[in-house]
């Protein structure tokens, strides 16, 4: 246990989260039910401003990257912890500026912003757009003329660092959909570009090395790489860079084989980068830039969990036992998509020992419809509460209306209070948007 569990078995040996037992979430909102903790969130957001305030003199700001779990109530969040967002989307924008989140702290990003993006954050005047593209930078620019305004931008490069979990590779040229490299010129030749552009202001980089990484030194390498790219473009394009954006991708706990960090472990990542930031710096005769950085799993994974009624048992005997829930991949998708391994537990027994290994299966009509595979279980009862833990991060953003089932309700709890933040669908929700054309009537 350390200061972010925000899980504990209480007397009746029921699972807590927040200080709300499970057993009465369901009676109260019934399953599948995601359910948040609010204050683990807010720790997650405040460690990694207040290291930024700290060893940082606050030049920097925290972007939670908002695709890993996006509803208004999200948003308000982190508008009360004075921390900046980063959206992907038309729609990620619309929420956060319909959830009143201040403008000047929105960063844009996406490999093929739409027009109709790029219009709706300059008409919403967000602060900052990520660039990714010589299309984007001409249309941009174009927007932003059509309306006499000037837009703060970032171009994102591939300093040549891919992270993958527990270590990281240095590649000469990256092949991604996203960014420049720096390695095959590409990144010079946008930022020129870019630099032309009247009505385009030019701040940084941005770079994103991957996720759920655990190794420190990818972060601190990544932004070395890049800050030699600023030094590269100060010489060649008299430009000078203020800002850096390092991305997302600091790890979480999701089973046994993770490592389970403590608040200091997520300070110390930052000191590490924050103290390579300086004397890089140093060095090459820099200014230190401000920092953005852009975590997303990190702040919203262990803080969420999900829970489920189980359903269907079936034992095939010698090969596996399925344990059916009344969820699976329309509210969970990551064991089909990347086999995911998830930690589960029954919530309403929660003190009974693990005596068999089962396989958690969804309802939708597909075999790979699965939550966790071969997981230990105390031997389960139709009716039991699973519950699966860290699933705060990419389980809501990424769930479907697959086999038009109801993507579940959201509720955050806050010391033992607990309310919607995500209300239930209905079947009218469902068809809302159906519509039978006149001559099929
Ligand atoms: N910034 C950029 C530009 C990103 O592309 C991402 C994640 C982040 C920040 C946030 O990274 P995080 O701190 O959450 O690791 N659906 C996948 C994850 C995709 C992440 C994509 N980009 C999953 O379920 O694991």
């Amino acid at each position: 246990m350390n200061e972010r569990d925000t899980l504990k078995i209480n007397a009746k040996g029921h699972l807590e989260i927040g200080g709300a037992d499970t057993v009465e979430l369901v009676e109260k909102f019934g399953t599948p039910l995601y359910v948040f903790d609010e204050l683990h969130i807010r720790n997650m957001m405040r460690v990694y401003k207040e290291t930024i305030d700290k060893e940082y003199c606050g030049n920097g700001l925290v972007t939670y990257a908002s695709k890993a779990f996006s509803c208004k109530a999200i948003y308000s969040i982190a508008r009360s912890e004075n921390i900046g967002i980063d959206v992907v989307s038309g729609g990620e924008l619309y929420t956060a500026i319909s959830a009143g989140f201040p403008a000047d702290k929105i960063y844009m990003h996406g490999n093929n912003k739409l027009v109709s993006e790029l219009e709706l954050a300059v008409d919403n005047n967000i602060g900052t757009v990520i660039i990714d593209s010589f299309r984007e930078a001409e249309l941009l620019d174009n927007i932003c003329k059509k309306r006499s305004v000037v837009q703060n931008v970032l171009i994102r490069i591939n300093p040549g660092v891919e992270a993958h979990t527990h270590a990281f590779v240095q590649t000469a040229r990256t092949d991604s959909k996203f960014g420049f490299s720096i390695s095959d010129g590409t990144a010079e030749e946008i930022t020129s570009y870019v630099l032309k552009k009247s009505n385009l202001r030019l701040r940084g980089y941005h770079c994103h090395i991957g996720s759920q990484i655990f190794e420190k030194q990818s972060f601190v390498l990544a932004a070395e790489k890049v800050m030699d790219f600023m030094a590269l473009m100060k010489v060649k394009l008299d430009f000078t860079a203020d800002t850096i954006d390092i991305g997302g991708g600091f790890g979480i706990w999701y089973n046994n084989e993770d490592p389970k960090l403590k608040l200091s472990d997520y300070a110390e990542y930052l000191k590490a980068l924050i103290c390579a930031i300086k004397s890089k710096a140093k060095v090459l005769g820099l200014n230190e830039p401000f920092l953005i950085l852009e975590p997303g799993r990190s702040i919203v994974g262990e803080a969420g969990i999900t829970l489920y009624t189980v359903g269907a048992i079936k034992d095939i005997a010698g090969i596996k036992k399925y344990i059916a829930v009344d969820g699976g991949m329309f509210d969970n998708p990551r064991y089909a998509l990347y086999q995911s391994k998830y930690y589960a537990l029954l919530a309403n027994r929660a003190n009974e020992d693990c005596t068999e290994k089962v396989t958690i299966a969804g309802k939708c009509c597909e075999s790979g419809d699965l939550i966790a595979v071969d997981v230990p279980l105390p031997k389960a009862e139709s009716g039991d509460i699973l519950a699966v833990l860290s699933t705060g991060a990419y389980n809501y953003s990424m769930a479907s209306n697959y086999n038009r089932n109801f993507i579940p309700p959201a509720v955050l709890v806050n010391a033992g209070e607990t309310e919607y933040i995500i209300k239930p669908q209905t079947f009218e929700d469902i068809v809302r948007n159906d519509i039978i054309p006149e001559r099929l009537k």
